[in-house]
């Protein structure tokens, strides 16, 4: 029995209306209700975070921010503070996702003050790490993880139990191509083996990491049953409840 709870993670990127977003909030409340089991988050885009917010109120379900900036405060046209994001109701930010990473130019370097100021704002983080197509096929990847966990570089070991870590192999990102659960037991381990030389082997043993790359209801259960993964990041089986409920009642009880 792991000591981990399974996190169902939905991230919305830049999708829904304000009415479409609300109306998933509720849906995603009343199948959590139904499925209590996993510790369910989602994280609608910011201009939506308020009407989430309302329609989430009193369930269980955590809101949480695809991005933050990693400055308090400043002259940062069209950026957002995390503690900005901690004022409108969130509790949790996604740092470094690969189309942050990727798509943005996120440096390493960057993502670690973002971490850190999310952390001061009294923000949860979920770290995104993985490697890409090509660092895999040059046996990279590991590689890659370590330079990417550095990010936990002088965060005090106290801090660990806020922070969860997502495994997301940039290959495998809304293309219909999951890791094999082999595939992504194994990095999950190396992604375990690296929280324990950062924080010490108890912050390893109960810290989630989360797998993330086209899951969807075919493919969840054979990848949580793996003995590192401990929950999914979800992008587009988030996006309706057809596909996203499956996923919360396939969290093991
Ligand atoms: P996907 O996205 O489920 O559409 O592959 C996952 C993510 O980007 O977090």
């Amino acid at each position: 029995m792991t000591q981990r709870p399974t996190v169902i993670a939905g991230n919305w990127k830049m999708h829904f209306t304000k009415r479409t977003a609300s109306r998933l909030a509720r849906e995603v409340v009343a199948m959590h209700n139904a499925h209590p089991q996993s510790e369910c988050i989602v994280f609608p885009t910011f201009v939506h975070l308020e009407h989430v917010r309302r329609n989430l109120k009193n369930s269980g379900v955590v809101l949480g921010a695809q991005n933050c900036h990693e400055a308090k405060t400043g002259a940062c046209t069209g950026e957002i503070s995390p503690y900005m994001l901690r004022d409108m109701g969130a509790e949790v930010v996604l740092v470094g996702h690969s189309e942050r990473r990727h798509d943005f130019g996120e440096s390493n370097e960057r993502l670690a003050k973002k971490l850190k100021t999310a952390l001061r704002a009294k923000l949860d983080v979920i770290l995104c790490i993985g490697e890409t197509q090509a660092e895999r096929e040059s046996g990279d990847t590991f590689v890659v993880l370590a330079r990417q966990m550095a990010a936990l570089k002088g965060v005090k070991a106290e801090l660990a139990p806020r922070i969860r870590i997502a495994y997301e192999p940039v290959w495998a990102i809304g293309t219909g191509l999951t890791a094999t659960p082999e595939i992504a037991q194994e990095a999950h381990a190396e992604t375990r083996r690296l929280i324990a030389e950062h924080f010490g082997p108890d912050a390893a043993a109960t810290m989630p990491i989360l797998y993330g790359g086209s899951v969807k209801p075919a493919n969840v259960t054979e990848l949580l049953a793996q003995p590192d993964i401990d929950g999914a990041l979800v992008g587009g089986a988030s996006l309706t409840i057809e596909n996203f409920g499956p996923l919360l009642s396939a969290a093991p009880k």
